[in-house]
């Protein structure tokens, strides 16, 4: 779980973050009471109530001293968002994130079912990884069945063509690094990133459900750094090739998504900022070096 905090002006050099509940904190100036601002948020629920009475808001904003974030880290779970899940505004975006989720999870149970034709000596494992995906499908699908929403299939078809369409080449040519690149690094990271975003945003049945999806999205993106990695001097060139025509493709499906992404409290700039940690973290994890990860990364932005 990661959460992106907005800074009180007058505290400009104190950065926080949450990381999987952990607090971490940066560079905090001063002495005596430092106030982050946390935008878009407000208190509900019970879980708050004991730190309550030491916040304060802000034009509509929360505030949050800075020697209460460590109790805050337990029990953020317990604040919710001011979206408004039943508005038909939010209900019409989920409708196509929802679908593009059900089909993203549907597509990755497919790719690592056909990934385990192609590795044979790792069946076991990616039949296992295939089947937490087609769990993970039934879990996004009741998350749109308690917002009353009908995901939108056709418009998620379309979003994942052309990632389709290659990865499928690639597994007809017998291109397991290409195949991992899209679906383990580049489907997963791109999940992983989007799941990290919409968490602190999503309804609390929904955040629930994506907290344990998201941890195993993290093993899923380990198999396939592994697996390049110690096949990386032979793979090198096929996945510099994989990257350069399937990293324009991921620009391209943020800029169609990010409309109705922002109905549900999620910025492009935080999904590709997120997206880029977790792959060029992968591609450093599998053995390419900084100045080679800073040049795959171009043909992406090239695309936007
Ligand atoms: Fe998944
Ligand atoms: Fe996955």
């Amino acid at each position: 779980m990661r959460y992106q905090a907005a800074l009180h002006p007058e505290f400009s050099n104190l950065i926080l973050a949450f990381n999987l509940g952990q607090t971490h904190e940066d560079s905090i100036g001063g002495s005596g009471t430092q106030w982050l601002l946390w935008t878009g948020l407000k208190i509900s629920g019970t879980g708050l109530a004991p730190i309550r009475s030491r916040l304060r808001y802000d034009n509509g904003s929360l505030a949050i001293p800075v020697n209460v974030l460590g109790e805050f880290a337990m029990t953020t779970a317990a604040a919710t968002t001011v979206l408004d899940y039943a508005s038909d505004h939010y209900k019409d975006a989920y409708s196509r994130i929802n679908a593009i989720v059900i089909e993203g999870e549907r597509e990755a149970h497919d790719n690592y079912m056909q990934l385990a034709g192609l590795l044979p000596q790792h069946q076991d494992e990616l039949v296992r990884l295939a089947k937490m995906e087609a769990r993970h499908k039934k879990g996004f699908e009741a998350c749109g069945r308690n917002l009353s929403v009908t995901p939108d299939m056709d418009f998620a078809k379309a979003f994942f063509a052309q990632l389709h369409g290659n990865f499928q080449t690639a597994a007809a040519a017998g291109q397991i690094a290409t195949c991992l690149l899209i679906q383990a690094l580049i489907i997963e990271c791109f999940a992983i990133a989007a799941y990290n975003i919409y968490i602190p945003m999503a309804d609390p049945f929904a955040r629930k459900i994506t907290e344990g999806v998201v941890k195993d999205e993290y093993t899923h993106l380990n198999f396939g750094e592994v697996w390049l990695k110690e096949n990386f001097s032979s793979v090198k060139a096929e996945l510099e090739q994989a990257n350069r025509d399937n990293l324009p493709i991921v620009w391209k499906m943020l800029n169609a998504v990010e409309a109705d992404a922002k109905v549900l409290g999620m910025e492009k700039d935080a999904l590709v900022e997120d997206f880029m940690i977790q792959y060029s973290g992968a591609l450093e994890n599998i053995g390419f070096t900084t100045r080679e990860i800073m040049k795959m990364s171009v043909y992406g932005l090239t695309a936007a």
